[in-house]
């Protein structure tokens, strides 16, 4: 038996939380949950098996599981407006390979935004298997950066997909899910939307809602929402509709009302066994939270902080796809500083901000090696840092890009850095 004195393993969280509290968390994707969030994910509930959905599940001792997802349940229909929320999806992929497996059969024609220019992987990628196992089509951007509704429109006439996905993982603009929904509908194809990375903006106020347009909405939980890792699906329709066989799933108008069926029996039976109570809890944690006044100070803050940090950067000569932003992210062309994206990464690691290299829109460089960096405010918006300093992470971030090759300068950045965040102090109580 090894004992705790001896288990390099707490030493080593305990270097990944002196890690994140003294470094600049930019990662668009990535946030700091709550001190309650983290108790619900560390507690005893991990310890249960719970096949099956609140009410009729396939082991016993799960009335309190069942309290605990449909309140979580709730949460998530009150805040996104919808009739039907499965919070069972191990993560924001097996979330949307779910509804694949819910609406299509293998080699139908799917639809998705291409990932070099801001999409997912799951939305049509040749390696994954949402390429792999469907015949997909991919959208990109117009040569600016914006989503093309135009020709989204013309390749869902010309293609006639059964689904189409949209929302992104790179994109810095509203999201039209009212216009997308009038196309999509037209061909009686299923609109998907992946509000992923906007959740937290949707709930907020600070991005139109894709409830009431799309047929289904999947989100993963840890963006800006605040919560642990882990996925939600959404849709309308009527739970209690008899579903009898799967070939039923003939087309949009037919299946609406079924919707809900569907997506639950996807997620499980279909794909996955018992579901992760103690992420359930730290979701329904998350949503509680989310429901609280000052979530909507939070989710205006985390996009004025994102509008302030691109003006800084486009003052200082760097290009940010689009020309600016409407959201939590920006797309940063770094090559105006005669740079690459990783050098980008790099150069900005040793001083502790942390941001992952991206490619652009119609990039010249190669995937492993583009030419932007994409940032996000989400992280540091939930530290209690505002537009002053955003001004101030612009000037760091533009020195240690001009300086990428001088070690001296990024060393002198990462005490400015670490004296920044002790002004913003995190998870102060936690120790492993
Ligand atoms: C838009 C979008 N969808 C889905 C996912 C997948 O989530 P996960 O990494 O939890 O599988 C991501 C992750 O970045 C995403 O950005």
């Amino acid at each position: 038996m090894i004992n705790k004195k001896d288990n390099d393993l707490f030493e080593l969280i305990n270097r990944e939380l002196g890690r994140q509290q003294d470094g600049l968390e930019m990662i668009a994707s990535e946030n700091y949950v709550s001190e309650n969030v983290l108790k619900a994910m560390g507690s005893i509930l991990t310890n249960k098996y719970s096949e099956g959905y609140p009410g009729k599940r396939y082991y016993g001792g799960n009335e309190f599981i069942d309290q605990i997802e449909n309140l979580g349940q709730d949460y998530a229909k009150n805040i996104f407006k919808v009739d039907h929320a499965n919070l069972q999806p191990y993560s924001g992929s097996p979330a949307n390979q779910a509804v694949y497996f819910a609406l299509c059969e293998p080699g139908d024609k799917v639809m998705g935004f291409n990932l070099l220019y801001g999409g997912h992987l799951t939305h049509g990628w040749k390696v994954n298997f949402s390429g792999k196992y469907y015949d997909s089509v991919q959208y990109t951007t117009d040569k600016d950066g914006f989503l093309d509704y135009d020709a989204i429109e013309a390749m869902v006439k010309k293609e006639q997909p059964k689904l189409v996905f949209v929302g992104a993982t790179a994109y810095s603009r509203i999201i039209d899910f009212e216009k997308l929904a009038q196309i999509v509908h037209a061909e009686n194809a299923f609109l998907i939307a992946d509000v992923a990375h906007i959740a937290g903006l949707i709930a907020g106020g600070m991005h139109p809602s894709p409830a009431g347009h799309a047929d289904v909405i999947t989100t993963t939980t840890h963006k800006t929402l605040r919560g642990p890792r882990g996925a939600m699906i959404m849709c309308d329709g009527d739970k209690s509709n008899p579903v009898k066989k799967p070939e039923d799933v003939i087309g949009w108008k037919e299946s609406k009302h079924n919707l809900p069926s569907y997506i639950d029996r996807a997620v499980f039976p279909g794909l996955q066994g018992g579901p992760h109570n103690q992420t359930t809890a730290g979701i329904t944690q998350a949503l509680f939270e989310v429901q609280q006044p000052e979530f909507k100070e939070y989710a205006e803050q985390i996009v004025k902080n994102a509008q302030t940090l691109a003006e800084e950067l486009m003052n200082a000569g760097l290009k940010i796809i689009t020309d600016g932003t409407d959201n939590h992210l920006m797309l940063i062309d770094v090559s105006p500083f005669k740079i690459s994206g990783s050098e980008a990464e790099t150069a900005l690691e040793k001083a502790m901000i942390t941001v992952n290299k991206n490619t652009i829109p119609f990039d010249p460089r190669s995937p492993f090696d583009p030419s932007g960096i994409r940032i996000g405010t989400p992280a540091l918006t939930s530290r209690g840092m505002k537009e002053e300093e955003m001004k101030q992470i612009g000037e760091m971030i533009v020195k240690a890009l001009k300086n990428n090759n001088d070690n001296q300068v990024l060393e002198n950045i990462k005490k400015e850095v670490k004296d920044l965040c002790d002004q913003f102090p995190l998870y102060q109580k936690i120790k492993y």
